[in-house]
């Protein structure tokens, strides 16, 4: 086990920037998510971390020791690729014990640790099958346990649940967290599912377009996102947003767009005005989750809520919850409210909706830096 460290990283492709200027400190025994779209530079920073690309600038340490020249090889790390990676000409059990076979081990080892990480990866049945007689999913979990029969120093997964169908991606995810309970190895794990970075993560890194944007644990980075990127790409269904102008009226702030208006409470009325941005414009974010149907709002929560009417664009039913599609004043901003599903609701209705005024976000419109 270590701790990982990359230190002002920057790895340039020709004129393509893949990864800027990357700080990161991953603690011994954590497992860490990389999260972003894809291109923002994720695939890059784990075959930085392997030794597999040379950083242009910048350190990179496993443990205490800077690794910028050591080889691969050397590190101590096993990797789980985005496309596998099999030996094609080894079927699953040679796949699986190449490295451990490569290291020498005893054969009752070997034996041993293969069939433990076979099962656990519920593969135990395909031992003696070659890469091109598996399915997707059966493939990945190859790779999973290949580097899970290692004992490394830590463990960098490449999307590595991405071709699983839902429930074997739900399941495995469950295993992962149990083995890394286990094992206690540091993992850098890199995906751009928010959903799995999420429920995996014990710290969620959010890049985009090669440059980290906000690192924290999920819950801090879904709840104070620093700017809009984060805001939008962690959430499902996303945050709503929507142009605003802060005015003052009455001794009171609101933010105004066309046909719609919100006033702000007190707290965020004095940091407004604090930093300036009575008068300017503003982009408004909402969470679908902080606006509530009428009929689910207690009579003692209405006092601090704001209700509008809005006509239903169309429903999404979910199962437990309902996603109401609606546009949102004049300018018709698409917005979608969560809903429980114990309602019905139906296109073309006209709904109370009621905002929770805490909870809105305020970002600048030149730097989309959230400010509230
Ligand atoms: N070997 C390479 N040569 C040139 N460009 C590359 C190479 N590898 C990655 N890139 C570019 O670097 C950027 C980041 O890629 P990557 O790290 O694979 O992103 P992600 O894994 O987040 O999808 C992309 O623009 C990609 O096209
Ligand atoms: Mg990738």
């Amino acid at each position: 086990m270590a701790k990982v460290m990359l230190k002002g990283v920057t790895k340039k492709f020709g004129n393509v920037v893949a990864v800027r200027n990357e700080s990161l400190e991953i603690n011994d025994g954590e497992f860490l998510v990389l999260l972003g779209p894809s291109g923002c530079g994720k695939t890059t920073t784990l075959r930085l971390i392997a030794g597999l690309e040379e950083p242009t600038e910048g350190e990179i340490y496993i443990g205490d020791k800077l690794v910028n020249n050591i080889p691969p090889k050397d590190r101590d790390i096993a990797m789980v690729f985005q496309n596998y990676a099999l030996y094609p000409h080894m079927n699953v059990y040679q796949n699986i014990s190449f490295g451990l076979r490569l290291r020498k081990l005893p054969k009752e080892e070997i034996n041993q640790g293969v069939k433990k990480a076979a099962e656990m990866l519920g593969i135990g049945e395909l031992l003696q099958r070659k890469p091109k007689e598996l399915s997707g999913g059966q493939k990945q979990r190859v790779a999973l346990a290949r580097a899970v029969v290692r004992n490394p120093k830590v463990y960098l997964m490449d999307e590595p649940l991405s071709n699983l169908d839902a429930k074997l991606r739900v399941q495995t995810r469950g295993e992962l967290i149990k083995l890394h309970k286990r094992l206690g190895v540091t993992t850098v794990y890199v995906t751009h599912d928010q959903v799995e970075a999420m429920t995996l993560g014990d710290r969620v890194v959010v890049m985009n377009e090669g440059e980290v944007q906000q690192e924290g644990r999920p819950k801090e980075v879904f709840d104070n996102p620093v700017n809009r990127f984060v805001a939008s790409f962690v959430g499902t269904p996303p945050m709503n947003f929507v142009n605003v102008k802060i005015v003052e009226k009455n001794k009171n702030m609101y933010a105004v767009s066309e046909g719609f208006e919100l006033k702000i409470v007190d707290a965020h009325r004095d940091i407004l005005a604090k930093k300036g941005y009575i008068g300017k414009n503003m982009i408004m974010g909402i969470r679908p989750k902080d606006l509530f149907s009428e009929v689910e709002v207690k009579k003692d929560e209405k006092m601090a809520m704001q209700p509008f009417k809005v006509l239903i664009d169309f429903v999404e039913l979910m199962g437990s919850e309902t996603f109401i599609h609606f546009r949102l004043g004049d300018d018709n901003v698409k917005f979608v409210a969560r809903a429980s599903s114990d309602h019905d609701y139906a296109m073309g209705d006209t709904v109370l909706l009621y905002i929770d005024p805490f909870h809105i976000h305020l970002f600048d419109e030149e730097s989309s830096k959230a400010v509230i």
